[in-house]
């Protein structure tokens, strides 16, 4: 924990507790040593509000040095989580005119829903990974998201498989699924794979 805490704080927190315990150890010790009487009548007077004195100065201590731990480890995981996350390339833009209502009919025709779950397509096929999230795995690729699908499309395998138990099979998809596919074929079923919802 003190490893967390900047500097000024750890020296606040590290004085204070140097202050209590030296405070702790003279007065259980080396005091009654040389004073057998301590803290006697007349010094309970002191000795009683001094020592409920560092005990609440230890105590705020840690509350006040120690706080810096949450808002500076909050501050990290803000900091690492934009770091993380990197905004995917736009479109390249490389298969603009696709008519998603086509590529939607293709995707049904040429039985891409067999293998795949894509929600606009009412598909739930189990054996390739989940196309509503296709997005994800593009920005996972660092790759723009129309060049992306039409690559795991056109020349399988993608160059991200989500994680998967069992791992999904990896010479299962066919380039084009399995067909020949013109130029339009590919970016209508772009347009239909990569429309926002
Ligand atoms: C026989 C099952 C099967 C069929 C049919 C099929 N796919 Fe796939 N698809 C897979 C599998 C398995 C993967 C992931 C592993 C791989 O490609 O090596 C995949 C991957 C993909 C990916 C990339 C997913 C990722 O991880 O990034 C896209 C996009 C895709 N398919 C689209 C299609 C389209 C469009 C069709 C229809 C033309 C189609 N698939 C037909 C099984 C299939």
């Amino acid at each position: 924990v003190l490893f967390a805490l900047s500097t000024s704080h750890e020296i606040g927190l590290a004085v204070t507790g140097a202050l209590f315990i030296t405070y702790a150890l003279l007065s259980s010790f080396v005091f009654p040593h040389y004073w057998p009487n301590f803290p006697g009548r007349k010094g309970l007077r002191w000795y009683i509000p001094l020592s409920c004195l560092f005990f609440v100065a230890m105590l705020s201590a840690v509350v006040v040095f120690g706080r810096e731990n949450k808002v500076a480890s909050a501050a990290a995981t803000t900091t690492s989580t934009q770091t993380t996350t990197t905004a995917a390339p736009p479109s390249s833009g490389k298969y603009a005119g696709g008519d998603a209502t086509s590529g939607k009919a293709l995707f049904t025709s040429l039985g891409c829903g067999a293998c795949h779950v894509f929600t606009p397509a009412g598909s739930s096929g189990p054996i390739g990974p989940n196309l509503d999230d296709l997005a994800d795995y593009a920005q996972h690729a660092g790759i723009a998201v129309d060049d992306y699908t039409a690559a795991a499309i056109l020349t399988p395998p993608p160059k991200y498989i989500p994680p998967h138990t069992p791992p999904y099979p990896n010479n299962v998809m066919q380039p084009g699924g399995g067909h020949t596919l013109t130029d339009q074929q590919v970016k209508d079923l772009v347009a239909f794979l990569t429309a926002s919802p």
